[in-house]
């Protein structure tokens, strides 16, 4: 396989996607692909300045400020990280795009979903994911995972993160092709099995 592929990791704070990130890229590593790792909120760069307002500044951010510092974040990190790698036809494994914002600020934050999918849409220019997993955990677990050094998103409380998790769900419903629903209660090990075939009968690989 020679072309380039954008795969997102999706899911409530403390679902272990990054754990399922790091696993997949060694295991398609070891295989000889050329892997690329990276995130959002905060490749490196200018996002990693952007990562720190979102995350940790401590007075009012208004929810559309929120959302468009995310999407600023979005449009550095295609333009400059994964659209040169996927165009040298490299793997990219990334935590969080695209449905974080559905998902956080369209869902949970309640602000209009159709705009949120329209300005995805501008910050994205074009490029979206080939395959996307949702880590699907319910928001206790995922709260007693994350314990109590919360950042700003983490402490939004329960009502916020349950309906995080309902968008999640209803987004996979919405692209069941390129969005797959895994259970992030099981263990480390049965979750990345499900993680590789899934990407194997994706890519036939
Ligand atoms: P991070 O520490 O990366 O969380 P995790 O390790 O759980 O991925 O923090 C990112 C936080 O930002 C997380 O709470 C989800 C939130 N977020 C949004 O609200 N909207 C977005 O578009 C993105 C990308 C993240």
């Amino acid at each position: 396989m020679n072309r380039g592929l954008f795969i997102t990791f999706e899911g409530a704070d403390g679902c272990g996607k990054s754990t399922q990130l790091n696993l997949l890229a060694e295991y398609l590593t070891k295989k000889g692909f050329e892997v690329v790792v990276t995130r959002e909120p905060g490749a490196k760069g200018l996002g990693e300045k952007i990562r720190e307002i979102l995350l940790n500044y401590d007075g009012p951010v208004s929810d559309r400020c929120e959302s468009f510092l995310f999407l600023a974040d979005r449009a550095q990190h295609i333009d400059m990280i994964v659209n040169p790698a996927v165009k040298a036809g490299k793997i990219v494994l990334c935590d969080r795009h695209t449905d974080s914002t559905v998902a956080y600020q369209g869902y949970g934050r309640q602000l209009p979903l159709d705009r949120i999918k329209m300005l995805n849409e501008i910050a994205v220019n074009g490029r979206h994911p080939d395959l996307t997993f949702v880590f699907d955990i319910d928001v206790e677990t995922s709260m007693k995972r994350v314990g109590d050094d919360k950042d700003r998103m983490e402490s939004a409380g329960k009502e916020f993160h349950n309906r995080v998790r309902y968008g999640y769900l209803e987004i996979a419903k919405q692209e069941p092709k390129r969005v797959k629903v895994l259970d992030a209660t099981k263990t480390i090990d049965e979750i990345s099995k499900l993680v590789i075939d899934l990407f194997e009968q994706n890519f036939g690989i």
